[in-house]
């Protein structure tokens, strides 16, 4: 028996993806990182559980909650941690929030690759933090850090923290525990704060094991400087159930951030989200094992799709996330205009790469987490879209 449920409607005009369509019914999304993939009827299971216990009171988080996710992060991700060193937040986005304004000062640089998830922008400067940009380079059509470059950026910016999203959005990298190494020796030697974001590791192929910012491997000091978000709002399909965590192993930031988080009163999370967060951890193994082949069988569909028959459509393979990006440079349309052709000859929506920094200028994101059969739909809508520009 399968465990996913691929059959679902969204089309209500409050979702952030589906919403679209209740102007233009034809246009397919293939946007926002949720999956279109029910989520686990276990999860769903719990949560009515808690409905039909006719009331919905205060609660305090249960140890279960705790041990379930620090069981999670040692046997899949080989961080061990203990209860001391979490917080709980409502979202990574609002950790992240929570850590600049807590940890950095005003003024203080943050550095980003990019492309990056475009919020990281928005909350770093709306905080009044400069954002400082560190483009990623292309190498075997991957993206690599620089880092000479990113040693330089490091020098001559005088940043306090930098943000490490892992595995990466938009790109699909899995940065290697090498990689990891080197830019905690760095941030190291200069003092700096690592906020390492990886809400996607726990969607991963069988190709790829992402490490941890805060794994056992990379030693004390190395954790030492190091502020990990994460939830499990991405691999489970929760966005909407707003829990995540916050873990630190740093005692000086924890205290910090501990007082921080009584003044905000940041850990008083949704009811729903503590048991669908719990549930996840504690029952969502074997369902998470189906749903990451079932994206990998998208995956290795797609890319091979596009490789055959829409070559002037470069993807990068993504070695972690539902998410591919699309390189359509060799059409040599603006970023509106391909935006604006997708949607008028395809029928399709994409992210547009811009919105996540001039590095993605030229660039599509495209969210895999579909029905095989939806992810065919789009595929032809970008095959169509191919043919029409070039009938033009
Ligand atoms: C890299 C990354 N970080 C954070 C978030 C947002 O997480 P949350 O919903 O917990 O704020 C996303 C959502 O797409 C993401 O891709």
């Amino acid at each position: 028996m399968h465990l996913i449920d691929t059959n679902v409607n969204r089309t209500n005009p409050n979702d952030v993806k589906w919403g679209v369509t209740k102007d233009d019914p034809d246009l397919l999304p293939m946007t926002v990182a949720d999956m279109d993939i029910a989520t686990p009827a276990f999860i769903r299971d719990a949560m009515q559980n808690l409905i039909n216990q006719k009331v919905l009171g205060y609660v305090i988080p249960s140890t279960t909650l705790y041990d379930a996710f620090i069981h999670w992060q040692k046997v899949y991700h080989g961080v061990s941690l203990t209860r001391e060193q979490l917080i709980l937040i409502p979202s990574v986005a609002v950790g992240l929030s929570f850590v600049l304004r807590y940890l950095t000062d005003v003024g203080d640089g943050v550095i980003v690759m990019s492309p990056y998830y475009p919020p990281y922008q928005t909350l770093i400067k709306s905080n009044q933090r400069q954002f400082i940009d560190f483009p990623l380079i292309q190498r075997d059509g991957q993206y690599v850090i620089d880092f000479k470059r990113l040693e330089q950026r490091m020098d001559t910016s005088k940043a306090k923290a930098i943000l490490v999203c892992n595995p990466h959005n938009p790109g699909g990298r899995v940065w290697t525990n090498t990689e990891l190494q080197r830019i905690h020796e760095l941030a190291n030697e200069r003092g700096m704060l690592v906020i390492a974001d990886e809400i996607h590791d726990d969607t991963v192929y069988s190709d790829n094991q992402p490490v941890s910012m805060l794994s056992d491997l990379m030693g004390e000091d190395a954790a030492s400087q190091t502020v990990l978000l994460k939830s499990a709002t991405k691999a489970f399909n929760l966005a909407g159930v707003k829990t995540a965590f916050l873990a630190t192993k740093n005692t000086q930031i924890l205290g910090k951030l501990k007082q921080a988080a009584t003044a905000e009163a940041i850990e008083e999370v949704n009811t729903f989200g503590l048991v669908a967060t719990r549930t996840a951890y504690e029952q969502g193994e074997s369902w998470l094992k189906e749903v990451n082949a079932y994206l990998e069988g998208n995956r290795d569909f797609a890319y091979q799709y596009l490789r055959e028959h829409i070559p002037m459509i470069r993807p990068m393979y993504p070695e972690g996330t539902y998410l591919m990006w699309l390189d359509f440079m060799a059409y040599g349309f603006s970023d509106q205009e391909l935006d604006a052709k997708l949607r008028s000859l395809g029928h399709i929506a994409l992210n547009p790469g811009i919105d996540y920094g001039k590095a993605g200028s030229g660039f599509m994101r495209l969210n895999f987490a579909v029905d095989r059969n939806v992810l065919k739909d789009a595929l032809h809508r970008l095959e169509s879209f191919d043919k029409a520009v070039k009938a033009n």
